[in-house]
């Protein structure tokens, strides 16, 4: 959904955990950025979960690097209590996980850290992305775009029936964790610079689930709007390098 700095988050977070053993791996929320970089660690074993067998095939199709036999690939929803239960692993990573959270458990958000305390041994690694699409209009152009772009997404998804990703503040996932069991080590931003890929992956996200909606007035307005949204941003970045905005964060934190 994001173009984040990858390797910047997960070389932060390898700088984090220093000469600590990964030991045994959770990566809560699955992903082909998240299992690529992990299955490049040294692990003793590692675990990944996804809520959906489409986003499972993908990923287990663009993961180069084989697995081992101690290894698991899961599909499982962290609202179902039976997922993992018993378990328990040395670092947790919960990788975009919270902003996905509304697409496969409504509601289940204020639950999640609790619900992998007891699966967490060591530390829990959180990464999101401050929200930037329910708030007042930036002042920035390259702002104002990447807000306009987000507010046109999330409006287009769910005019297709679908669920748009909810991002939490890094105060709510703190103030969360603190509920939860865990004592919340530290706390890092980084900056955000979107390019074109960010800005054609965006508007192309909704373009199927618009042509399933029967009103094609309705349609050919919002491709038409988003066909602007999309040129005005990529001359932005053309002229700019890059649109400035957002942040990522990485939460540390350890079971008290
Ligand atoms: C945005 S993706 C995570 C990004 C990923 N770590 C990467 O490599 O880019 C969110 C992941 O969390 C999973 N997920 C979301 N809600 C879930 C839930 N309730 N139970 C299990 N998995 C869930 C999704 O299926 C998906 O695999």
């Amino acid at each position: 959904m994001s173009e984040r700095k990858h390797s910047a988050l997960y070389r932060y977070v390898e700088r984090i955990q220093g000469d600590r053993p990964w030991g045994a791996v959770l990566d809560a929320g699955t992903g082909v950025n998240s299992l690529s970089w992990l299955t490049g660690l040294e692990t003793d074993r590692w675990t990944a979960v996804t809520g959906s067998i489409r986003e499972a095939n993908w990923v287990r199709g663009a993961i180069k690097t084989a697995f081992r036999s101690q290894d698991k690939f899961l599909e499982g929803n962290w609202a179902d209590p039976d997922l993992l239960q018993g378990e328990a692993f040395d670092t947790v990573l919960a990788d975009y996980l919270l902003g996905a959270i509304d697409g496969f458990a409504p509601y289940f958000q204020q639950c999640l850290f609790q619900r992998l305390r007891p699966l967490t041994r060591g530390r829990l690694y959180v990464t999101g992305l401050e929200p930037y699409v329910p708030t007042l209009r930036p002042e920035t152009k390259a702002g104002q775009l990447i807000w306009e772009i987000g507010r046109y997404r999330d409006a287009c998804v769910l005019l297709s029936g679908q669920r748009p990703y909810r991002e939490y503040p890094a105060q709510w996932v703190v103030d969360n964790l603190a509920r939860s069991g865990f004592a919340v080590q530290s706390v890092k931003h980084f900056k955000i610079s979107y390019k074109k890929r960010f800005v054609n992956a965006q508007i192309d996200l909704v373009l199927p689930g618009l042509e399933k909606h029967k009103d094609r007035t309705l349609v050919d307005a919002l491709k038409a709007h988003g066909e602007a949204l999309r040129a005005e941003a990529l001359a932005l970045v053309e002229t700019e390098g890059a649109l400035k905005h957002c942040r990522n964060y990485v939460i540390v934190a350890e079971p008290v």
